[in-house]
């Protein structure tokens, strides 16, 4: 491990539903692995439409039965700065990852993907939950734990 502190950064539309699961998550997995100095996390939204609120009921509560307190997040917007203060920029979906690059420049140099990628198999896009049910959660949680633990493996080799 040669850099300092790596920071990544989890996107999506709202910033109320599946990044906040994603930080949430993908700081469990930071923890567990004692990395907590070495590794920092943040998460935003393309949109603004939430700015200021905290995490939607459904995704805190889903959080908090694998152990995981995420009420303390609270939504932003998405920034071009975002791409020069974070080494990973996450997008939870193709959308987010084309509104990301609309504001990305040679100069601004993050690595951007999406969350699924770091799986060999299985869908591309973490699907949004936020018009369905409390299932839809456990979906987007089982899909970004998966996904965290192998993009934790992925920073830790290439630090
Ligand atoms: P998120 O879900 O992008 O996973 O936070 C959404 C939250 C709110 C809205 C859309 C998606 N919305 O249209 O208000």
């Amino acid at each position: 491990m040669n850099k300092e502190v790596t920071r990544v950064l989890f996107v999506c539309l709202g910033n109320i539903c599946r990044s906040p699961l994603a930080e949430g998550a993908f700081q469990m997995h930071v923890k567990a692995r004692g990395l907590e100095t070495e590794i920092q996390t943040d998460s935003a939204g393309t949109s603004g439409y939430h700015v200021g609120e905290a995490p939607d009921k459904r995704s805190q509560a889903v959080a908090a039965k694998h152990g995981v307190d995420i009420s303390g997040q609270r939504s932003r917007q998405f920034i071009a700065e975002d791409l020069t203060d974070f080494h990973y920029v996450i997008a939870m979906d193709q959308a987010n990852l084309d509104d990301i690059h609309q504001l990305k420049t040679a100069a601004l140099h993050a690595s951007t993907s999406l969350m699924l990628s770091e799986l060999a198999e299985g869908p591309r896009e973490v699907p949004d939950p936020y018009y369905g049910g409390t299932q839809g959660f456990d979906l987007v949680w089982s899909m970004v734990d998966d996904a965290c633990a192998a993009l934790l493996d992925r920073i830790v080799r290439e630090r």
